[in-house]
């Protein structure tokens, strides 16, 4: 995979991956090889979100545990959400096999609910808030949740998501301003600022305080970090989105900023540069590092199995070409 691809799933498209979107798009597939909620048997809840549930589910078929991302129609409609979840949806199946983003192998409908079969990435979360970065059983990265991508963050959707979860949104994201992919640079920089410093920048509890903050007040790096680290965080975090690094030359810029001196790119994209950490994993279900506030939460029933009836999203269901 081109380097140049990490962190950009929709420039990620591969031939294979391409084929595999188009084999399984074709009605005669859906009508031959369908996969429906009943073939699976839902275990535990590993996480939660707006629309609904992520939960561990064993596909009956071949014994694998998979990570299953249960939205609710009615909600998704009630927020007017439905371009956010085909984003989702079609980022998925157009990554296939990108290196660090989860991968889809079926998504279905029931009458209430839109699922997306993952991979299950039992090595917990990286840190405590970034919580779509997981960690797989080897200790790589495995990003999950698309469904603010580029299409998706538009319109009223992403100005109810705003209010919830301002931290690793950029100024003029909140400002509703006009903006462009540095937007992720911004985003890359609030996450690293949380991983190296333990919170978001510009943090405060009151939301609409820190939201006041990332757009007005200058960016304070307290001791505690290498000056490059500091440097990096500088460049990425700029208010002012034509001087913020990636502006020119995207992620060119970033992979040849210091902070990133040690690291050979290719080597990193091939997962031939072993993990700094391997979470303790003792088998395809371990749940130990999964936050026991979402084990503990009761598994919901699917009772609604039919697909046909109920409100239906056209074009969601796929079989990756390889899952079944
Ligand atoms: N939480 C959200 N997506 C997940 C996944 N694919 N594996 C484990 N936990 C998750």
């Amino acid at each position: 995979m081109d380097p140049e691809c990490f962190l950009r799933p929709e420039v990620s498209l591969s031939d294979e991956s391409a084929a595999a979107a188009r084999f399984t798009n074709t009605a005669q597939d859906r009508q031959n090889c369908r996969v429906s909620a009943a073939d699976f048997d839902y275990l535990k809840v590993i996480g939660t979100g707006s629309f609904g549930e992520v939960l561990l589910a064993k596909y009956k078929e071949n014994n694998r545990y998979y990570a299953i991302k249960v939205l609710k129609k009615r909600i998704i409609l009630k927020k007017e959400a439905e371009g956010n979840v085909m984003c989702e949806r079609n980022v998925l199946v157009k990554t296939l096999n990108h290196p660090f983003l989860v991968r889809l192998h079926f998504s279905f409908q029931t009458k209430e609910r839109l699922c997306l079969v993952l991979d299950y990435a039992s090595g917990g979360e990286v840190d405590l808030k970034p919580e779509n970065i997981l960690l797989n059983s080897e200790g790589h990265v495995v990003l999950t949740d698309f469904g603010l991508c580029k299409e998706g963050i538009v319109g009223r959707a992403t100005t109810k998501t705003f209010c919830g979860t301002p931290e690793y949104l950029a100024p003029e994201v909140l400002q509703q301003q006009e903006y462009d992919r540095t937007v992720d640079w911004w985003g890359l920089g609030a996450v690293l600022h949380e991983m190296l410093y333990g919170l978001p920048p510009f943090y405060s509890a009151d939301r609409i305080k820190m939201l006041g903050n990332i757009i007005y007040q200058p960016l304070v790096l307290e001791a505690g970090v290498s000056k490059t680290g500091k440097d990096f965080l500088k460049r990425l975090l700029n208010k002012d989105r034509s001087k913020r690094l990636g502006a020119k030359h995207d992620m060119d810029e970033i992979k040849r900023h210091a902070f990133f001196s040690s690291i050979h790119w290719d080597d990193l994209v091939a997962k031939k540069i072993p993990p700094p950490f391997v979470p303790t994993v003792t088998g395809p279900d371990d749940l130990t590092n999964i936050n026991p506030a979402f084990t503990r939460l009761p598994v919901p029933e699917f009772t609604d199995v039919c697909e046909e009836a109920g409100l239906t999203f056209p074009d969601f269901s796929y079989i990756s070409a390889t899952s079944y």
